[in-house]
């Protein structure tokens, strides 16, 4: 096993670990402050914040340390790797670096959006000095706009280049160059050259300053005012990791989570942007009953005792179901609704709702040389797919109706042609898109004797159903999805139900006499695991932070978990 000396301390690397000083440190504890490098990008030792004092213990015991200060994102440990995160040289070095920085930098802080999430706040409070010596003229650079999405305020940069990295690395794109040198460097793109490839928002994640900023989100919330919850983003079935992050009732960002089995430290902008349909202004808001030919609001109590009058007259009357299922359900929801189908007749059909597909997968694949300017030698690269397909739980759901149904999964298009044999059709909906069905399609579903719809937003079907639930968004429910790999992964609600509206799960359990307590997905999921073998790994319905794989077994990533944060926050988690 390979011991490493932090501060004097002895401390056993994670077998197979491959860090340099600040994974290591930090693994156990100990920061190491730095702004240039990112775990995902190669190493170009810039910006000097994270150097420290390097040596080596050999076998007889003696330590030598290398006469000065090392790049800790540059030194790589092993067996015997002696590190000094908190001598007086060291600490003093990291002032002076604090202050070198901060030479032109404006005292923007109260109007910036970076505020509260900074770097340079954060180091400047832990490792800086209260004192700013510099008397000469400022430099001052202009503020750009990069793209219709993203501006550059050029006179907060540090020059990291992360962003500059990020598109030659990662997406290949290399729309961000360095214009000019020293002090008057500059990040830029070419005339006519925006930065507008599909992955463009991850700039604004990876700097660690205001310099670039996110339009849409500008002066919109300071970010002390948001809670963040762990969800997953529901724009395809790549199933990314994100923070989604609201106040006062509504989303007002969404950020990537770190997940090294699926999106790494990355969103695509399709995802970044896909928040606003959570506070879209054509969402179901309650329950109605179609009467006379128009739609009246109803009650919860009326809207469930009709209902359920209604449909146990037609089943007794031996009337078949067809059950469409939204590939936008959770495992759970998919699971009770089934459930309750099953309980209500054997006469039903189950079937898979529109599945969306959109061009092709676009995969990134960084290989670990080509288009990087800095060492490789510690990255691992991983490749981020935007998948064609625009769903994220086709496969869970898959997995529940195959259960239920013992047989292949009805696509919608063939369900369609089963609406002449089945008088009930009932649709469990979820997209947060409201044209997920076209006119023609629910014209041929309204020709069931009754039509039955739970779903969120206004719709083309919601016109014409008879009974019509709206229910909690992506965003009011938690519960699992099961993306394009066989990854089953939790999600949390990031806000709170609208008035008027339940999650799916509650309004089921109502519809099958169960009860009224709010219903816990991750019992319901228990529940899935001991009856569906595809979810058998989720045992009590307990899910690890990055996942399940339900069909095979995890690679060994002894650096995964790496928050790319700022604050010592992060340590906790690490
Ligand atoms: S814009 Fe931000 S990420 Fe890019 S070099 Fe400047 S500080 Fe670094
Ligand atoms: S790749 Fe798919 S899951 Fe990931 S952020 Fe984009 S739309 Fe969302
Ligand atoms: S993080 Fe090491 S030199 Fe910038």
């Amino acid at each position: 096993m390979a011991t490493i000396i932090i501060d004097g301390q002895n401390y056993d690397l994670p077998e197979g670990a491959k860090f340099n000083a600040i994974q290591a440190a930090r693994h156990f504890g100990i920061e190491i402050p730095y702004y240039c490098w990112h775990p995902a990008l190669s190493v170009v030792a810039n910006c000097r914040m994270c150097e420290i004092e390097v040596g080596s213990k050999d076998a007889s015991g003696e330590i030598k340390m290398l006469p000065r200060l090392t790049p800790g994102c540059q030194t790589p440990v092993r067996d015997g790797t002696v590190l000094v995160t908190d001598s007086v040289k060291v600490l003093e070095h990291r002032k002076n670096i604090m202050e070198l920085l901060l030479i032109n930098h404006p005292l923007d802080c109260p109007v910036c959006d970076q505020a509260g999430e900074c770097g340079l706040q954060d180091y400047s409070y832990s490792h800086g000095r209260a004192e700013h010596r510099f008397v000469e003229e400022r430099n001052v650079k202009p503020r750009k706009e990069v793209s219709d999405l993203i501006v550059l305020n050029t006179d907060r940069c540090i020059m990291c280049t992360r962003c500059v990295r990020f598109t030659r690395e990662i997406t290949g794109t290399a729309e961000l160059q360095v214009m000019r040198r020293g002090d008057h460097g500059e990040i830029a793109i070419f005339p006519d050259h925006p930065l507008d490839n599909p992955l463009a928002g991850n700039v604004v994640d990876l700097c660690p300053v205001g310099a670039l900023l996110d339009k849409d989100f500008l002066h919109n919330q300071r970010v002390w005012f948001l809670s963040k919850h762990d969800t997953i983003c529901t724009g395809c079935s790549t199933g990314c990791n994100i923070s989604s992050e609201e106040n006062a009732g509504k989303v007002w960002r969404h950020k990537p989570r770190h997940n090294p089995y699926v999106n790494d430290y990355w969103i695509c902008d399709e995802g970044r942007y896909g928040y606003k349909s959570a506070n879209a202004p054509d969402l179901l808001a309650g329950s109605y009953i179609l009467d006379g030919g128009d739609h009246h609001g109803a009650t919860s109590d009326r809207f469930f005792k009709r209902l359920n009058e209604d449909l146990t007259h037609r089943i007794l009357d031996k009337q078949s179901v067809l059950a469409i299922f939204s590939p936008f359900l959770s495992v759970e929801e998919a699971f009770s609704a089934a459930s309750w189908v099953k309980h209500l007749t054997n006469r039903n059909t189950m079937a898979l709702g529109p599945v969306s597909v959109l061009g092709q997968d676009q995969t990134y694949s960084p290989d670990k040389l080509t288009g990087r300017s800095g060492d490789t030698s510690f990255l691992v690269p991983r490749p981020f797919t935007i998948s064609a397909e625009k769903s994220p739980n086709k496969a869970g759901v898959s997995f529940v109706i195959n259960h239920f149904q013992g047989s292949n999964v009805v696509s919608f298009e063939d369900a369609l042609k089963l609406v002449p044999s089945n008088p009930i059709v009932i649709v469990f909906g979820g997209s947060p898109n409201s044209d997920w069905i076209t006119p023609e399609q629910s014209a041929e579903i309204r020709k069931a004797e009754r039509v039955i719809l739970f779903d969120t937003t206004i719709n083309v079907l919601a016109d014409a159903a008879d009974y019509v639930a709206g229910m909690a968004t992506f965003a009011e429910k938690a519960g699992s999805y099961v993306n394009r790999d066989n990854r089953l992964q939790h999600f949390d609600a990031a806000l709170p139900l609208r008035d008027g509206v339940w999650t799916l799960l509650d309004i089921l359990a109502i519809l099958r006499g169960v009860g009224r307590s709010p219903i816990e997905s991750r019992t319901i999921l228990a529940e899935a695991a001991e009856k569906i073998l595809a979810l058998a790994k989720a045992v009590g319905g307990q899910v690890p932070e990055f996942g399940l794989n339900l069909t095979g077994q995890d690679a060994l990533i002894p650096d995964a978990g790496f928050q790319d944060d700022w604050t010592m926050a992060s340590l906790a988690k690490a």
